[in-house]
């Protein structure tokens, strides 16, 4: 190990995104739909974190309590001297309960949000002086190349099932990009939300507070302040509903009326009833994910879940 431990930030050169042409372009479909990433604003950001603190919504406290019950166990899988890479690291919160445990020798976490990113990773890098921290600014769900040639155990983490918000072909070539990234002597560590009774997937997503409810309204708030949209939120409701044919929460925007809005000096008419697409949220049963993973080149697993098989969390190599 070093005796002195760094600290840098990467920014991955990227294509700048027409992010109006995007989110125009889901507009004018047939079946109307808003990518989830609109969802993150601060707003929208503060919303989630008080969705993970519903009664109703239990993948976010059972896989902490998996991580803090099986920790040595990841930790052993995982080996010493190793190096952590985190996708999506946003607070950098959960890792906390990892790098305790494991004491890698250094820490890559990689988000989107440039500002979010410099400012967790700076604080973990206070936070634990021993670590070497490389914080990368990219967009992990597009192809991409790590910054850095990695050495020792290498392994990386992607908690809280946002696997579940890409499609199973998107998931796919995401884990096949991680096996890339971490080398065939690698692994990954992954939080998964597992196939249950439909009522308590339904409850998740429903919460009788209506928090999901706002985060899901939230995003026309966003559309109107960064787009120039027009929204009224109260001529709109939430809906969310568990699709058994393919395996997912869908999360919808129902126009309460007909009415006519715009994006952008763009009109659309929207029918009373018409449903915009918003978020889907894929569960996976053991099997189903392990399959994938093989699919991607992960042959070995570990696998951790909770007394009611809520939750799983997977060590796959
Ligand atoms: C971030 N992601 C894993 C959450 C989920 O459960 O799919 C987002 C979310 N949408 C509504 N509630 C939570």
């Amino acid at each position: 190990m070093s005796s002195q431990a760094s600290y840098q930030f990467y920014e991955q050169p990227a294509e700048i995104e027409d992010v109006h042409a995007q989110l125009l372009s889901g507009f004018r479909q047939k079946h109307r739909s808003i990518s989830p990433k609109f969802f993150y604003d601060e707003r929208g950001s503060e919303l989630f974190t008080a969705i993970t603190r519903t009664p109703e919504y239990y993948p976010t406290r059972t896989e902490m309590a998996l991580l803090q019950t099986h920790g040595q166990e990841m930790a052993d899988c995982i080996g010493t001297d190793s190096t952590l890479l985190e996708y999506g690291s946003g607070s950098s919160e959960k890792i906390r309960l990892l790098l305790e445990t494991l004491k890698p020798r250094s820490y890559l976490p990689m988000d989107i949000s440039r500002d979010y990113l410099a400012t967790s990773a700076n604080t973990i890098a206070e936070d634990y002086p021993w670590l070497d921290v490389l914080a990368t600014c990219v967009d992990y769900s597009q192809e991409f190349d790590l910054p850095v040639t990695l050495e020792g155990n290498v392994a990386a983490f992607f908690p809280g099932s946002s696997i579940g918000n890409f499609s199973p072909d998107s998931a796919l070539a995401f884990l096949k990009r991680v096996r890339r990234h971490v080398g065939v002597d690698g692994g990954l560590l992954i939080g998964v939300d597992l196939k249950k009774d439909v009522e308590v997937l339904n409850r998740a997503y429903n919460d009788s507070e209506s928090i999901t409810a706002a985060f899901n309204l939230n995003v026309l708030n966003h559309i109107n302040e960064v787009y120039q949209g027009n929204f009224e939120l109260d001529k709109f409701r939430h809906r969310a509903a568990y699709n058994e044919a393919l395996g997912c929460i869908q999360m919808f925007i129902t126009s309460l009326y007909s009415q006519t809005v715009e994006i952008a000096g763009e009109s659309f008419e929207l029918n009373a009833g018409e449903e915009i697409h918003t978020e889907n949220s894929f569960k996976y049963s053991e099997s189903e994910f392990r399959d994938m993973c093989e699919q991607a080149g992960f042959s070995q697993s570990r696998f951790w879940t909770d007394k009611d098989e809520w939750f799983g969390v997977f060590y796959v190599s």
